[in-house]
């Protein structure tokens, strides 16, 4: 049989030249696509390396406080390639949240989550949450020091939620303590249930994302504007523009992976930190406890709001608030364009802060507490907060610039 008549085969009984043509070959994408548009790929490249080689480290790794720690040494040590499966992942984490704080930070300076693309910004976020947790009950598999005292540090901080808290904190642990069952539970909750909601999910915002095309770095809807042929004139074709594109961000992508895989794959403790080459002991605690970089800013926030009646309650609130406000941008903007380009300047002023301040609590986390640090700390978190809280404020004043009717190069 020809291609051909294969293909015509196929697709009497399954729609696989509709699905291609609707959403790659004649699927339009706004042409003037920049730097900040090829976060969302390799977003999607990272969720698929994560995958595989979580597969493979699988097969060897073994989901037992007695064994855990031993295991992921026999993969690094003996299984031929293991530690490069082991770097690629643990690695492979840092190197995605990198790529999803640029992704979401591209939606800031364009205004991506603002209408009509407001769910596709609530799936970004579920994405976002679910990543975090799945980066932190990775980080407690391999049982090393920091994978232990991490867990205790913030499961403990359940036990602060009031009523309820004591009782909570027994059901997450499944213990009266970090330990085997704890273990066991993570395992399960990283290798089966995060990832496939992280890949239904991504599969929802991809469709999302069709469904109201693409923003792009002016924040025109290039669908309002189109040819006789229902075209947008400023569309071009996903495929094959942006496949050949995307696949060039790809090699440069894996050289750079590859040149911190191969000369500083825990990146000086940045990415697997110093104390979690040492197996875990419950009764030697490290002397300095701080989660991995890409979790240290909502940590610095619980640290900055002091207890209240011995209570740590208000520290875990507003940690969980610093990252479920994010859920609220598309409704705080009321501002009349979407791309930092026609903005007014306080906005601009508004986001450098709010950046500045977001890589001051996630530095500031890294450290032990010092009187100054504790100080910078609680100046970070009311500017954090302010970024979203004015934002309706500072977003209905300023003058803007005029949006162009068409995409600019
Ligand atoms: C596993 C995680 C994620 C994957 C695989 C993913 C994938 C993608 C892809 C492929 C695109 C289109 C290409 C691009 O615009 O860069 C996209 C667009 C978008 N994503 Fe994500 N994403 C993820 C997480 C997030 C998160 C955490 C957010 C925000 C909270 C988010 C918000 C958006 C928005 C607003 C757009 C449209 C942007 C625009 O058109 O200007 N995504 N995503």
């Amino acid at each position: 049989m020809s291609m051909k008549k294969n293909q015509s085969w196929i697709d009497q009984r399954f729609p696989l030249s509709k699905v291609w043509n609707e959403h790659l070959a004649e699927y339009y994408t706004p042409r003037n696509f920049n730097f900040w548009y090829f976060f969302g790929g390799l977003a999607v490249l990272m969720l698929g390396m994560q995958l595989i080689t979580g597969i493979f480290l699988t097969m060897y790794y073994k989901p037992d406080a007695a064994n855990a720690f031993a295991s992921v040494e026999y993969i690094m040590r003996d299984i031929e390639w293991g530690w490069l499966i082991r770097y690629l992942h643990s690695t492979g984490a840092s190197a995605f949240f990198v790529i999803i704080y640029l992704h979401m930070f591209r939606a800031l300076l364009y205004g991506s989550y603002k209408g009509p693309r407001e769910f596709l910004w609530i799936l970004g976020m579920l994405l976002y949450v679910l990543l975090a947790a799945e980066a932190f009950f990775g980080y407690v598999l391999p049982w090393g020091q920091m994978s232990f005292w991490g867990a205790q540090v913030i499961i403990s901080l359940f036990g602060s939620v009031p009523v309820i808290g004591p009782d909570l904190l027994v059901w997450i642990l499944g213990d009266y303590a970090v330990g085997d069952a704890t273990l066991n539970r993570f395992f399960s909750l990283h290798v089966i249930v995060l990832p496939l909601l992280l890949v239904v999910l991504v599969f929802l915002h991809l469709v999302a994302l069709h469904h109201v095309g693409s923003n792009n770095p002016d924040g025109i809807e290039i669908k309002e504007n189109k040819d006789k042929d229902g075209i947008p004139k400023d569309g071009i074709p996903f495929h094959p523009y942006f496949t050949i594109k995307d696949s060039m961000v790809v090699v440069g992508f894996i050289w750079i992976m590859c040149a911190v895989i191969f000369y500083a794959p825990a990146l000086n403790g940045y990415f697997l930190e110093h104390a979690n080459f040492v197996e875990a002991n419950p009764l030697k605690t490290p002397e300095h406890i701080a989660p991995v970089w890409y979790l240290t800013p909502f940590y610095s926030v619980l640290r900055a709001i002091p207890p209240m009646f011995g209570s740590q309650f208000p520290g875990v609130l507003a940690m969980f608030a610093a990252i479920l406000i994010f859920f609220a941008l598309p409704w705080l903007d009321r501002s009349p364009v979407k791309s930092i380009r026609y903005r007014s300047p306080i906005y601009k002023w508004a986001l450098g802060i709010f950046v500045v301040s977001f890589v001051m609590l996630g530095w500031l986390g890294l450290k032990p507490v010092t009187p100054t640090y504790a100080l910078l700390g609680r100046i970070a978190t009311v500017l954090y907060f302010a970024y979203f809280i004015l934002m309706p404020w500072y977003t209905s004043i300023g003058k803007t610039k005029e949006v162009p009717l068409r995409v600019t190069e």
